[in-house]
Formats: structure tokens, C-alpha cells, sequence
């Protein structure tokens, strides 16, 4: 099995004490923050922008995978960049021209991304494949943590592997939503590499246990 990149999610921290719990994370074994940002538009739940990520920021050195959920993404990528963001992941339904999207992202000098919701076909991010540095697949309906796994998405990261493979590109599949290690392995094997985990680490105690529980999940 492929090495892979455990993402816990800090929606299912405790905001109360959201400082605390980003800087467990590095010790914890996670090797990406990812941030989810929704706008009660795209999606039907609001959480927090750059003013929050600005400030989170220098609390870890681990890089920070913003997962826009918003209208408008395109208005924003500079902003969020400036507050952090490594990664920065535009969902294909909310943005009409993503090939300006991506490449302004990547002259802001972050790692430009597509997201696609469970119901969005391949189609929608194949001509944007070379500027992506990675494909964030939702593996659940966007705008809630703790969602059952959408099976589905297992095929559809099998079928994204092959096209990237196909087209001799080195693209990164992330997955995002019901991830855990009873649901974990097969997306793997499917070629992702990425592993966005909110409930299933910052929605548990251990959060090292969490940690090792999915890499073992695959080993
Ligand atoms: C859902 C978010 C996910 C969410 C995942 O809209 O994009 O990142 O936090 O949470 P779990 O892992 O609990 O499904
Ligand atoms: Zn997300």
C-alpha cells in the first residue's frame, strides 16, 4: 500500500479551544491541516475566514489545505492565500472559470485544486488537469462533518487515477467526508493519497491513536 497523508479536519475540533487542539496535531502524526470554509450559500452551514486562518496560522508549521466552499471563490483565493493557505482547494460547481481560478492561485504561489461534490462527473475538472496540483473528490455531500461514506467514490478516484496516470501527470487525489478506518482502505487503494479526516481524529480523544488508526487501516 502507497504511503499516505493523514488531513484531520478542524471542523470537528473544539472551537472553544481551537488553538490547542491545531498545535496537538503535528505531534499527533498529521501531516496537513485542512480547513474547511464554508459560506451558508455553496453550502447550507458557515464556518470561519481569513481573519481566523490569519490568526491560526502561526500556531503549526504544518501546511494549511483550505477547502473553499463558497460563491464567488475567485474573489477571494487572494485573501485566503494571504491569511496562509497552502493548498487551496475551488469546488468546480461554484466557479465558471476555473482555468483563471487555478492559474491565479498558482501565481499567489499555492497549490491550486478542484474540488468535486459526489454528484459532479470527472468531466468537470479534466481540461484543468495539468494546472491541479491535486483533485479534492467529496466522498459526502459538502457542509457537514460526520457524514456517512459516500461508497461510490471509490470508482470514481479509481477512474481519476487512471486518467491522471493515462495523461502522464502527477496529481494528487484527496478525499474528503466519512473517512475512517472501516471506510479508508479501498479509497487507497484506489489511488488516493490524501486523506481528510474530521470526526474520525479531532472528534476522538486520542487524537495519536486516531492518527495511527488510519495509517494502519491501510498498511
Ligand atoms: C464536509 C467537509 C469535511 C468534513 C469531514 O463538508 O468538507 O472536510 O470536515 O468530516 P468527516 O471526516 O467527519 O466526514
Ligand atoms: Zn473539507
Amino acid at each position: 500500500m502507497p504511503a499516505i497523508r493523514v488531513a484531520p479536519s478542524i471542523l470537528s475540533a473544539d472551537f472553544t479551544r481551537l488553538g490547542e487542539e491545531l498545535a496537538g496535531l503535528k505531534p499527533a502524526g498529521a501531516d496537513v491541516v485542512h480547513v474547511d470554509v464554508m459560506d451558508g450559500h455553496f453550502v447550507p452551514n458557515l464556518t470561519f475566514g481569513p481573519p481566523i486562518i490569519k490568526q491560526l496560522r502561526p500556531l503549526t508549521d504544518l501546511p494549511f489545505d483550505v477547502h473553499l466552499m463558497i460563491e464567488d471563490a475567485d474573489r477571494w483565493v487572494e485573501a485566503y492565500r494571504e491569511a496562509g493557505a497552502d493548498w487551496i482547494s475551488v469546488h468546480a460547481e461554484a466557479v465558471p472559470h476555473l482555468h483563471r481560478c487555478l492559474s491565479k492561485i498558482a501565481e499567489l504561489g499555492a497549490k491550486p485544486g478542484v474540488a468535486l461534490n459526489p454528484a459532479t462527473p470527472l468531466s468537470a475538472v479534466e481540461e484543468v488537469l495539468p494546472l491541479c496540483h491535486h483533485v479534492l473528490l467529496m466522498s459526502v455531500n459538502p457542509g457537514f462533518g460526520g457524514q456517512s461514506f459516500i461508497e461510490e467514490s471509490v470508482d470514481k478516484a479509481r477512474r481519476l487515477s487512471e486518467t491522471i496516470a493515462a495523461r502522464g501527470l502527477s496529481t494528487v487525489i484527496e478525499m474528503d467526508g466519512g473517512l475512517a478506518p472501516d471506510t479508508i482502505r479501498a479509497p487507497v487503494e484506489a489511488g488516493v493519497s490524501v486523506v481528510v479526516a474530521g470526526s474520525a481524529v479531532l472528534g476522538r480523544e486520542d487524537r495519536a491513536g486516531a492518527v495511527a488508526a488510519l495509517r494502519d487501516a491501510c498498511a
